[in-house]
């Protein structure tokens, strides 16, 4: 890493510096007052498992409305856009059980919120892309993971290296986020229908997709907005961002 690289890359830096401190300050706050024990294991691990969150009829409404693909596709994702009032309940539902205030307590009060999809992972095989361990090159955000469909021994976790998500990483493009040869054991997730799975996108996650059994889940975004973040209202790249998601601002 030369100085150059480090130059063209300090606000990436100083915003993971950043989010590290006050990171490890809020876990060593919350430990010593022994509260908020999930925000403690998501700063900790970067991610959490939530179980028995979404009432399984609204789980069976979310399935039956928009599972419309085949798993023969070619594509190892298939995904549809929710529509607003399913995502207003899935936020109802998340209020209910304080998973708001997670997100809250862990990326900051000023919340965006995109990409809240019905996402279903065909039979397709893959090692490539996103189907290798990566970070997001998004800093620090949040998903969230609702899972739909039940479980057999061949379908594809949720693969989470712990720890990572407060971890220093530099990258200047895509390829500089994945690791086809990681050596270490990541976690392998596996939700049960209506579990809540939320982690950290910065943190080193995904893996090879050897699993056949397709998959269906949920899933939602949350980004902090503001002056010293990735999406920053007031800047072109920030505006521009916004714009693209067309997203919602969590108040
Ligand atoms: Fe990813």
């Amino acid at each position: 890493m030369n100085i150059l690289k480090l130059y063209r890359l300090r606000y990436q830096l100083i915003r993971q510096i950043f989010f590290i401190i006050n990171a490890k300050i809020k876990l060593f706050y919350k430990i010593f007052f022994k509260k908020d024990k999930d925000t403690q294991k998501l700063i900790n691990n970067g991610y959490i498992h939530l179980k028995s969150i979404i009432p399984l009829e609204f789980i069976n409404y979310l399935e039956n409305k928009y599972q419309k693909f085949d798993p023969k596709e070619q594509e190892v994702v298939c995904q549809r856009d929710l529509e607003n009032k399913d995502l207003e309940k899935i936020f109802f539902y998340f209020n209910q059980n304080q998973i708001m205030d997670i997100v809250k307590d862990y990326l900051g009060k000023k919340i965006y919120s995109y990409q809240n999809v019905y996402h279903y992972l065909t039979e397709t095989k893959s090692s490539v892309s996103s189907w290798q361990p990566h970070h997001d090159c998004k800093s620090n955000r949040l998903k969230a993971y609702i899972w739909i469909s039940n479980n057999s021994s061949k379908t594809h976790p949720l693969y989470y290296l712990k720890k990572t998500n407060l971890t220093l990483k530099l990258w200047m493009d895509q390829n500089d986020s994945r690791f086809p040869k990681i050596d270490k054991k990541m976690d392998e997730i596996f939700g049960k229908p209506g579990d809540v799975i939320i982690f950290d996108t910065h943190g080193i996650h995904s893996n090879f997709k050897t699993g056949t059994e397709p998959r269906k889940t949920v899933i939602t975004t949350f980004e902090n907005i503001g002056i010293f973040s990735r999406i920053n209202p007031f800047k072109k790249k920030g505006k521009d961002i916004l714009k693209f998601h067309n997203g919602i601002y969590l108040n």
